[in-house]
């Protein structure tokens, strides 16, 4: 599994971890994200089981497993927590932040333990005793319950499924390198994943309050400088919540 280092600086780290050549290709390419802040660690969508034993060896040559501090699970979907319980059971101190609406749930997935909910309108994340870690609500943009989550320090936005692409496996860049041309792996995501314009719209609106330097989201290539407000501009314009 490829390991990239998103951003650092002289207390925070953003590494992606993914692009996994090896991976088998039932299941669809996820992006895995590690936030440190001094030497602690918080697991942004730590994956599905079928990635865990690649993702831990990957994540073992970056940081202990004794320095994990948290995980943070935008969501419910399998490809996003599926291997919580793996995690969990190799450190079982970690706290574990998932969305209320989806605690209850996702604690189907043998966890033997809730998550800390994180409410509908949203948190502050701790990670090694910073507070600038922001979730940020995204409710029925993908799932009835999500959140992005916002770096005030680094301006990195992860934005879950929203601004997901599923490239072939010649697009291995990290960022996006042509937006019109990467629009083709986005676009049929967009229109069957997100179920509602309303919700849409007005994630757009919450988001475009944010200074972004990057968005990152759990599938596909990053985006970085012009391309944020590319998409954003994109995903306004675009009708949703089409099955056929
Ligand atoms: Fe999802
Ligand atoms: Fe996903």
């Amino acid at each position: 599994m490829k390991t990239t280092v998103i951003y650092e600086d002289d207390i925070r780290s953003w590494v992606m971890f993914g692009r996994d050549p090896a991976k088998s290709d039932s299941v669809i390419d996820t992006n895995q994200y590690l936030i440190t802040h001094g030497d602690k660690g918080m697991l942004v969508d730590p994956g599905g089981s079928e990635i865990f034993p690649p993702f831990l060896t990957a994540l073992s040559n970056v940081i202990s497993m004794e320095k994990m501090e948290s995980i943070f699970a935008s969501h419910q979907d399998p490809d996003i927590v599926s291997s919580l319980a793996l995690w969990l059971g190799i450190k079982p101190d970690m706290e574990f932040y998932a969305p209320s609406a989806w605690a209850g749930f996702i604690a189907h997935f043998g966890v033997g333990r809730q998550a800390t909910p994180i409410p509908d309108e949203g948190m502050t994340l701790p990670l090694n005793g910073s507070m600038d870690l922001h979730t940020i609500p995204s409710h029925y943009v993908h799932s009835s319950g999500q959140f992005g989550l916002y770096d005030k320090r680094t301006k990195i936005f992860f934005s879950s499924d929203v601004g997901a692409a599923l490239l072939p496996p010649s697009h291995d860049g990290i960022f996006v390198e042509n937006f019109e041309d990467h629009i083709q792996y986005m676009e049929g995501f967009h229109k069957r994943w997100m179920p509602s314009n309303r919700a849409k719209n007005g994630w757009v609106k919450r988001v475009r309050e944010l200074e972004i330097d990057i968005m990152a989201p759990q599938h596909g290539a990053l985006f970085r400088g012009d391309d944020v407000q590319r998409f954003l501009d994109w995903f306004e314009a675009l009708e949703v919540g089409v099955a056929a």
